[in-house]
C-alpha cells in the first residue's frame, strides 16, 4: 500500500492535482472537504454542524473529521493506497491518522506540500467564487480566515511529518500539467525504493 498526503493552503491545487494522481496511480481519494460538502448537501446533522463553521472559513472539530476518515478507511479494504486531500489539518489529526494506518499495517509514504503565494491563492479562490457556488469562496474575508486557519493550525502538520523525513515541497504555481509532473516524479522516486 502506498499512501500520500497532498498538503497545502486553500486554493493551492490539492483537489485539481488529486484527480490526476488518483487516475495515474489507482489510489482512493479521501478529501475531508468533499465529504463534508456531501454531508451538507444531504442535510445530515453532521453537515449542519459543519456548515456553520465552513461558511466562516473555520476548521471543523478534529473528532468529526477523524471519524469520517476512519469510516472511509474501513469502507475501502482492498485499496492500493489512499490520497489524503485536506486531511490531516492539525497535529491531533496527524497523530490519529498515523494510528489508524498503523492498525492496518500501513503508513504515510510521502507528504507532498504545494507551495503557492498568498496573492495567487486569493486570485484563484476569488475567481472560482464567481461560479463555484462554494460559500467559503465568496469573499476575501472568508478566504483570509481560511488562510489564517491554515497558518495557525495546519502548518504544524508539515513540521510533524518533517520529523519522519516525509515532506517534500513542490512549486504549486505554473501549469496544472507541469505541477503534476513534478508531483509524479516525487511519487515515482519513492515507489521505486
Ligand atoms: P477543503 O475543501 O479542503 O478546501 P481548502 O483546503 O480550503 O482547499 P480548496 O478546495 O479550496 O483548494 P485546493 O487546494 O483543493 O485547490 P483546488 O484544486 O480546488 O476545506 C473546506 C473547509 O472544510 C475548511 O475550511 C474547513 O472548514 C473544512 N475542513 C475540510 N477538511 C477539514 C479537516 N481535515 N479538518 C477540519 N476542517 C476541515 O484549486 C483552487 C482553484 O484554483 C480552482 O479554481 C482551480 O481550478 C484553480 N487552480 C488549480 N491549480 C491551478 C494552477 N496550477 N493554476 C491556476 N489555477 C489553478
Amino acid at each position: 500500500m502506498f499512501n500520500i498526503i497532498l498538503f497545502g493552503p486553500p486554493g493551492s491545487g490539492k483537489g485539481t492535482q488529486s484527480e490526476k494522481i488518483i487516475a495515474a496511480y489507482g489510489l482512493i481519494h479521501l478529501s475531508t472537504g468533499d465529504i463534508l460538502r456531501r454531508e451538507i448537501s444531504a442535510g445530515t446533522p453532521l453537515g449542519l454542524e459543519a456548515k456553520s463553521l465552513m461558511d466562516k472559513g473555520i476548521l471543523v472539530p478534529d473528532e468529526v473529521v477523524v471519524g469520517m476518515i476512519s469510516s472511509a478507511l474501513d469502507n475501502n479494504p482492498g485499496a492500493k493506497g489512499f490520497l489524503f486531500d485536506g486531511f490531516p489539518r492539525t497535529e491531533a489529526q496527524s497523530i490519529a491518522l498515523d494510528k489508524l494506518l498503523a492498525e492496518k499495517n500501513t503508513a504515510i509514504g510521502v507528504v507532498l506540500a504545494l507551495d503557492v503565494s498568498r496573492d495567487e491563492l486569493l486570485k484563484r479562490l476569488l475567481h472560482r467564487g464567481l461560479t463555484s457556488g462554494r460559500s467559503d469562496d465568496t469573499n476575501e474575508t472568508i478566504i483570509s480566515n481560511r488562510i489564517v486557519e491554515y497558518q495557525t493550525k495546519t502548518t504544524v502538520v508539515a513540521n510533524y511529518y518533517s520529523k519522519f523525513d516525509k515532506v517534500v515541497q513542490v512549486k504549486g504555481e505554473g501549469t496544472v500539467d507541469d505541477i503534476f509532473n513534478a508531483l509524479s516524479s516525487e511519487i515515482n522516486k519513492r515507489l521505486s525504493n
